[in-house]
């Protein structure tokens, strides 16, 4: 063969598998966008929220993250409660995701989503400056700025509803959410921190304080 045939052939052999590479990351994107079609149902078009459904916004959310949760609705880790009316709604439509791979490919989608701009609020209580410090021991794991810390497993605040956060918050304080510590250790890391708020209004007040972070 000459040296040309050769070079002929070396960059056809590199061309298919450049084709090969891309079009398996463009499968998985579409594979992820197709299995979102079923979320956006409740998410919105956007990965948005829907008060009336329960439904947060997951737009741009950690893809650490959602993995472990749609895990734990899967597993019956989450969404177990007979009180927890949005999470027993959420758990069939994780284990929807039966195919490996399923779980990571819808993740990677939604935490490429831009987050949502004007995130929809519906609690008019709450003093930000006496949710503040409360929030001084939140940050330690959700950082500063609620951003989220991955090294705590914390996930980022700032960009949830306040009525989500609510009954995230009543969910971990009355074991609703995290109710099994041996199959939950993460979850029975925040579930204590969530007792330290003695009441309703402290709830409203950290509540009223995360909304001033910035996004
Ligand atoms: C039938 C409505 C419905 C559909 C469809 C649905 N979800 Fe949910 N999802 C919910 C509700 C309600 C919650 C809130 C559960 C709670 O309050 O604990 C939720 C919670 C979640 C959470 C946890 C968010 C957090 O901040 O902890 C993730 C992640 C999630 N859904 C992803 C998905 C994905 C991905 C799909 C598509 C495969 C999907 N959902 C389909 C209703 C739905
Ligand atoms: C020791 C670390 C730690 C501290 C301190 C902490 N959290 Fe958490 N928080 C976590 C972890 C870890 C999770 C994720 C649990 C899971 O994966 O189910 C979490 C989850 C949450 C969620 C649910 C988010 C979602 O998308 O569903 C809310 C809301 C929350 N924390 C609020 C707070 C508030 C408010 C405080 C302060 C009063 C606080 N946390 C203090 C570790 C912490």
């Amino acid at each position: 063969m000459t040296a040309k045939a050769k070079l002929v052939l070396l960059t056809l052999f590199i061309s298919i598998v450049l084709q090969l590479v891309l079009s398996q990351n463009l499968m998985a994107k579409s594979k992820g966008e197709a299995l979102f079609k079923l979320c956006t149902q409740c998410h919105g078009m956007q990965g948005e929220g829907a008060y009336k459904l329960k439904a947060p916004a997951i737009a741009g959310m950690e893809k650490w993250y959602i993995v472990r949760q749609l895990k734990n609705f899967k597993n019956g880790v989450r969404g177990m409660h007979t009180k927890d009316i949005a999470g027993l709604r959420m758990r069939p439509m994780a284990k929807t995701l039966r195919y490996k791979g399923d779980v990571d490919k819808v993740a990677t989608y939604v935490s490429s989503l831009p987050k949502t701009k004007n995130i929809k609020h519906m609690i008019t209580a709450g003093n930000p400056e006496a949710g503040q410090g409360s929030y001084a021991m939140c940050m330690a794991c959700h950082g500063v700025n609620g951003e989220g810390n991955k090294a705590m497993n914390a996930p980022a605040l700032a960009n949830l509803s306040d009525w989500y956060i609510k009954q995230q918050l009543q969910n971990f304080k009355h074991q609703v959410r995290a109710a099994n510590p041996a199959k939950d250790p993460i979850g029975a890391t925040m579930a204590p921190m969530a007792m330290t708020l003695a009441d309703d209004a402290a709830i409203d007040n950290v509540i009223s304080y995360i909304k001033t972070l910035k996004k």
